[in-house]
């Protein structure tokens, strides 16, 4: 079992043109869930990591596991107007589509280690104003991981110039 293979591929999904590849087959293999998550925390398997950050709504279920695995705490980054206390906000554009997105302002205390996690890296306008909002909040941003790659689009080069490293685990050219 390779996890491309357990990578489903939708073309012409969300908009003409789009391949978009889907995780929820992966998630469902219960041996390449866990081998995405293991092999994700590899690097930094011993260290003392803070908190792992999640970005809605892939984000979610990768970064959950991520922390468990990590014995980190974990934190939502969440699409406009759903978290209920006091919020920092950033606007970011996508593959297909603009969007808005939010982190509790005291989800991280100053310069705690956090690993962002998502599920896919395209563009990196979603990673890139994940990272933005949380240096604003004062996070030590340590890595950035990501099942897939698009290396087409971009996104890898546009978080590494902000001095992120980023970690991915298979990419789709
Ligand atoms: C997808 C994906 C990433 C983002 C990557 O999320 O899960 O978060 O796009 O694109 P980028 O690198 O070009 O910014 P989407 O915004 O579709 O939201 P969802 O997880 O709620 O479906
Ligand atoms: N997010 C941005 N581009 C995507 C794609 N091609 N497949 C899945 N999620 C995406």
């Amino acid at each position: 079992m390779t996890l491309k293979n357990a990578i489903r591929s939708i073309p012409d999904y969300p908009k003409p043109g789009i391949i978009f590849r889907d995780i929820t087959t992966l998630l469902a293999d219960a041996k390449a869930f866990r081998k995405a998550i293991d092999e994700l925390v590899q690097p930094w398997s011993g260290d003392k990591i803070d908190k792992i950050a999640g970005i809605e709504a892939r984000g979610f279920i990768l970064g959950g596991a991520v922390a468990h695995q990590l014995s980190a705490g974990f934190v939502p980054i969440r699409k406009k107007g759903k978290l209920p206390h006091k919020t920092v906000s950033i606007s970011y554009s996508l593959e297909y589509g603009d969007d808005e997105m939010e982190i509790h302002v005291d989800a991280v205390q100053p310069g705690e280690k956090v690993i962002l996690v998502d599920d896919l890296i395209a563009t990196g306008g979603t990673a890139e104003a994940a990272v933005k909002l949380l240096k604003k909040i004062g996070a030590d941003v340590v890595a950035t991981v990501f099942v897939i790659d698009l290396p087409e689009l971009g996104g890898a080069k546009k978080i590494e110039a902000l001095g992120v490293p980023v970690r991915s685990l298979i990419a789709f050219e």
